[in-house]
Order: structure tokens, then C-alpha cells, then sequence
């Protein structure tokens, strides 16, 4: 019989690979045999906004981060999205990629993908991050908002969307101080498809809690949040924190909801620390 061939690994900035009967982009970073750690951005971003933690991170780690469906380079395929579907692709990319564990860090929707992840498929993920996310399902007037936003989407279009969303995002001092992250930010958002924007928020608005099943999470888990946060804002991680048995929390100074893109130095130490001690 033939021995199984090992996949060579492709590794670099914006590389495309087929999974789940999609095409997905991906950058794929690091040494080869490193313990692995795969990002997934918030909603409507890319895999673009964890450069500054795969600068930090990939000398002593294989650093993974990847556009969902329907975003950056991603396609979105003809599926309605589901946060389901979401982890779906995620576990596709780890099996393409041959990967049987990872460290996952997600933010926002990120974080959500990576909840349900974790809830479905434990043996896959030997420890967890959790950014400015939380375990709880969208409220009657958090779906509303979602259904508005839809509609204004279709009839004002996505740049209007983009500008509205921006100013929750930061903490208010940003907007004077971080100008230029401001409009990368608005940049990547407005690249992203109005249909691709309208799945996404369907899917936000069906997700399913994970807070019932935060218990069961036996792996390490470092929770962080901005300190400024107005969507998922401390509160929520505090819960999720006292949930979560053996969980660290800390809070990310001068940061709204895009904690990793406003105080990278911060954010960064305390990755690389939980990293080590873990
Ligand atoms: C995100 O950044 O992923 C979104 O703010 C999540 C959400 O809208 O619930």
C-alpha cells in the first residue's frame, strides 16, 4: 500500500486554498513544527487586522489567520451564513491544512465562531482567546437593529453602513489620535460586499448562546476587552470570565471594541504571557 504523502506546507501572506466548496484566503506564518494559532477576525473586517499579532508572534509560533466567508479574499459561496457553517469552514481549513490542534484567538465574530468551535469540537483546540466578544444570543432589539441595518444597506448603501458602525467601534479618543487605523478600518469594511454584509448580519442575528456550555471549556482561556467597549462591553467578559473555570481576564486600556488594533503593546504582552504559561 502507499504510504500517505505529506502535504508540503504553503506557507506566507494571502495565499487561496479551497475549503469547505469554497475559495478561502489565508496567511499562514512562522515556523514550520511551532505550536499553531489561528486567528479569525470580527465583523465586517479581514484576517488583515491581526497583522501587528503575527509580527509579534511568529518567530516562536505558527500564525494562522484567515478571511470567514464573504470577507477580504473569501468568497462567499451560494450558502445563507450560519455561525455553524462558519466553524465549518474552520475545521475544513485545519483538515486541508493537516492541522489536529491550534491555540484560537477570535474577536468579536470572531469570537463567537470560536465559542461554538470549542462547544463542538474540544479535542480540536488546546486553548483559547476570547476579544471584545461575548457568549450571549443577539436580544429582540439587537436582531431589530440588525433587520435596520439591512434595510439601510439597501437603500443607502454600504458606505453610509461602514460610517455609522465606525463610530462604535473606537474608543473616543482614537478618532483624534488614530486617525490613520480609523480609515484602514473603514477601508476594509467597505471592501467588503453589501451581500456579503447582509449574510453576515442574518447570521449574527440567528446565532445560538454558548454561555450554557462556557463550563464545560476545560482548556486555558484569556479573556481581554477594551477598556472603552460599547457593543460587547467588560460586563460581558466578566461573564464569561466567571463562568469559565481557571479563566484570565484583563482589560485592554485606550481601546474600544477593536482592542488588538488600538493598543497593540498591551495587547500583545498579554497574549505572549498567557502564551508562555500556559
Ligand atoms: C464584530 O465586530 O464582529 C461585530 O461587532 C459583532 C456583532 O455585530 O455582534
Amino acid at each position: 500500500m502507499k504510504a500517505k504523502q505529506k502535504r508540503m506546507r504553503n506557507s506566507g501572506k494571502n495565499i487561496k486554498i479551497s475549503v469547505n466548496n469554497i475559495i478561502a484566503g489565508y496567511t499562514d506564518e512562522g515556523p514550520e513544527n511551532a505550536p499553531v494559532i489561528i486567528f479569525i477576525h470580527g465583523f465586517p473586517f479581514s484576517k488583515e487586522m491581526w497583522n501587528k499579532q503575527m509580527e509579534a508572534l511568529r518567530e516562536n509560533f505558527r500564525v494562522i489567520a484567515y478571511d470567514v466567508r464573504g470577507h477580504g479574499n473569501s468568497y462567499s459561496g451560494t450558502d445563507d451564513f450560519t455561525i455553524e457553517l462558519f466553524v465549518k469552514d474552520l475545521l475544513s481549513l485545519m483538515d486541508v491544512l493537516e492541522i489536529k490542534k491550534s491555540v484560537l484567538c477570535g474577536l468579536s465574530m470572531g469570537g463567537y465562531i470560536a465559542l461554538n468551535a470549542i462547544e463542538n469540537h474540544p479535542y480540536r483546540f488546546e486553548s483559547l482567546i476570547l476579544c471584545d466578544t461575548s457568549c450571549k444570543a443577539d436580544s429582540p432589539e439587537a436582531k431589530d437593529k440588525r433587520m435596520k441595518a439591512i434595510d439601510d444597506i439597501l437603500e443607502n448603501g454600504i458606505e453610509k453602513f461602514a460610517d455609522d458602525s465606525v463610530k462604535i467601534f473606537f474608543a473616543p479618543d482614537s478618532f483624534s489620535t488614530k486617525k490613520e487605523l480609523v480609515a484602514e478600518v473603514r477601508e476594509i469594511m467597505i471592501n467588503t460586499s453589501e451581500k456579503s454584509v447582509i449574510k453576515t448580519l442574518l447570521a449574527l442575528s440567528k446565532r445560538k448562546e454558548t454561555c450554557s456550555k462556557l463550563s464545560e471549556i476545560k482548556v486555558p482561556v484569556l479573556i481581554l476587552v477594551g477598556n472603552e467597549h460599547k457593543i460587547t462591553p467588560p460586563e460581558a467578559a466578566q461573564f464569561m470570565h466567571e463562568e469559565i473555570n481557571g479563566s484570565v481576564m484583563s482589560i485592554i486600556k485606550n481601546a474600544g471594541h477593536l482592542s488588538n488594533l488600538e493598543n497593540p503593546g498591551q495587547f500583545n504582552e498579554l497574549l505572549k504571557r498567557f502564551l508562555q504559561n500556559k
